[in-house]
């Protein structure tokens, strides 16, 4: 769905929280790029009848990437950097 075009800048990177594990992503993300640059978009987030979802637009219209960020439930992963500590939970079930 989405691939990371090739920058020939170095990037920072930052530590972040994905589901309790440390990671180490890029400081240009958005929390929803994060979790598919760590673990992909399959298994994104749990729909309601049992389908995964995944971030679609990435500009803040489908909500698609909706997640736990910082304690915080259904934040739109796709609008909010990635910040140094920065906890990040999928969300497996509706809430
Ligand atoms: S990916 Fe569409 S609102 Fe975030």
């Amino acid at each position: 769905m989405f691939k990371r075009l090739d920058n020939p800048a170095p990037t920072e990177e930052i530590e972040i929280w994905l589901e309790g594990r440390p990671q180490r992503v890029p400081a240009t993300l958005n929390a929803a790029a994060a979790v598919l640059w760590l673990s992909g978009a399959k298994g994104y987030r749990a729909h309601a009848p049992g389908g995964s979802r995944a971030p679609l637009c990435m500009m803040g219209v489908c909500h698609e990437c909706l997640m736990t960020i910082d304690g915080a439930p259904n934040r739109q992963g796709c609008l909010v950097p990635v910040a140094e500590g920065m906890r990040l939970e999928r969300q497996r079930r509706p809430s």
